[in-house]
């Protein structure tokens, strides 16, 4: 196993992505909060640069006891990458579907360490 290094720490601010490159193998790391997460840029539904699509909270619709529609709120802890070829949605911090929990992104280890971000691999 190797790694491969991202960023400062700082140079990351909370929602952005960086795509680091080895060989064929592209790997989006994205920082939420304090957190960091790396993810193949293949998307599982046909291939796509899942990575370098648009990240933003999931979006709910808003419901009352009788399912009537109240408008849409955004999900504050839940921040979703979606793929810019057919809008397949996966949550950064799980590279899960919400709809789809199988449907998964291939992940990689990502370590902090002397306030760089590293990516194993
Ligand atoms: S390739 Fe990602 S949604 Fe289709």
């Amino acid at each position: 196993m190797s790694e491969l290094y991202v960023a400062k720490v700082e140079e990351l601010a909370d929602h952005e992505r960086r795509i680091v490159v080895e060989g064929d193998l592209e790997i989006g790391v994205f920082r939420v909060g304090d957190g960091f997460f790396a993810w193949e840029n293949n998307c599982p539904h046909a291939g796509g640069p899942v990575c370098q699509g648009r990240v933003m909270n999931r979006v709910n619709e808003v419901l009352d006891d009788e399912k009537r529609a109240h408008g849409y709120e955004f999900v504050e802890d839940d921040v979703h990458i979606i793929c810019p070829w057919h809008g397949y949605e996966f949550n950064i911090r799980s590279g899960a579907h919400p709809g789809e929990p199988n449907t998964q992104l291939r992940g990689f280890p990502v370590e902090v360490r002397g306030g760089a971000v590293y990516v194993r691999i």
